[in-house]
């Protein structure tokens, strides 16, 4: 009797562990799959540049954002819009071990070990102490002409 009933406690203790291991995997796979809120385009890069037309949908609102890929480019840009005039461009490349940040609404979150960072680059959270790569931008009408240095 006695052994029955640590032979349940023993099952029920390693089902319980069992679990809450699986959980924490579940949890751990679901942050490194969550979609960016920042659809990726294609941009052209020439000289330097990149000339991006900012009149399209997916930039139309404040705080949104496209990550703009060219083969030219070690990691992606974020092109996000400021105001209804300005907008900010940052690398995706995060500053602790090189993952690509993901946009996800109005942060910047690495899915390797979970920095974060602001609309502008700015570190919000560890394990980084570095902030995003700025690039600077001129605006000419709508296109935004990023300088890839
Ligand atoms: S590489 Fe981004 S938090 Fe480690």
């Amino acid at each position: 009797m006695i052994s029955n009933r640590m032979k349940r406690r023993q099952f029920f203790k390693r089902s319980t562990g069992f679990i809450g291991a699986a959980s924490m995997l579940s949890a751990v796979s679901q942050i490194g799959c969550i979609p960016s809120t920042a659809p990726a385009m294609r941009a052209e890069l020439s000289q330097n540049k990149i000339a991006f037309n900012t009149a399209i949908p997916e930039l139309s609102k404040v705080g949104d954002g496209v990550k703009l890929e060219n083969n030219g480019l070690e990691y992606p840009i974020l092109l996000i819009r400021k105001s209804e005039s300005d907008f900010v461009a940052v690398s995706t490349e995060c500053m602790h071990l090189g993952c690509q940040v993901r946009m996800q609404r109005i942060i910047l979150r690495c899915p390797c070990h979970g920095s974060a960072y602001d609309l502008e680059g700015k570190v919000l959270n560890g394990p980084t102490e570095e902030p995003l790569k700025r690039y600077n931008i001129r605006m000419k009408e709508n296109i935004a002409e990023i300088l890839v240095l």
